[in-house]
């Protein structure tokens, strides 16, 4: 399995393999469905790797086909704000999920950032211990979610 940057022309496959990531675990993320199938062509098509933009999506890949996801964005003070991660439930327990991350800290270091941040829902133990194990310490900041406001994500967070 390779981890790769989102090339430019795939914001459509982005798209899809996002939708199926909501469905599959819409408790783990801050927006429903809904309010992503609302998101423009232009502006999943912005996740692609290109060498001005301010955000980038890894994908897991084997043989063309993804087995997972995650993405992040750069803060104007250093923070690397991290999304979507999703491994397909066939292919977790295999360290891809650890592999993503590690993409993101790369592509974070080499942008001059210095602190990686994100938001885990307070009820998924399973990502938040792979979490810890790598190194992230909650800030104390929490926030509801605006897909589902009866859970709260907890922000994570650690020095790149
Ligand atoms: C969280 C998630 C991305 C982890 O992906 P992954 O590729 O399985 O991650 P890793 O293999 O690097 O680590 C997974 C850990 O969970 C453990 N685990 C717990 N339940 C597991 C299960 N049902 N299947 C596989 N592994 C499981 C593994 O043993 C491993 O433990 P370790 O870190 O002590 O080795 C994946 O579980 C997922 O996509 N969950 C649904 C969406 C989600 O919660 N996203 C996070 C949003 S913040």
């Amino acid at each position: 399995v390779e981890v790769r940057s989102l090339r430019v022309g795939e914001g459509a496959r982005l798209r899809e393999f996002r939708l199926r990531a909501l469905d599959d675990a819409p408790h783990a993320y801050y927006w429903s469905r809904a309010a992503e199938e609302a998101i423009t062509a232009a502006e999943w098509e912005r996740w692609a790797d290109t060498p001005t933009a301010d955000r980038i999506m890894f994908v897991a890949e084997r043989d063309d086909e993804w087995f997972g996801m995650a993405g992040c964005s750069l803060r104007g003070d250093g923070t690397l704000d991290a999304t979507g991660m999703w491994v397909l439930p066939s292919a977790r327990g295999r360290s891809l999920g650890e592999l993503l991350i590690d993409a993101i800290i790369a592509w974070g270091r080499s942008r001059g950032a210095t602190t990686m941040e994100f938001a885990v829902t307070e009820t998924n133990e399973v990502a938040i211990a792979l979490y810890r194990r790598l190194g992230f310490a909650p800030t104390g900041k929490r926030r509801p979610l605006a897909s589902n406001p009866d859970l709260t994500g907890m922000f994570m967070a650690k020095p790149i």
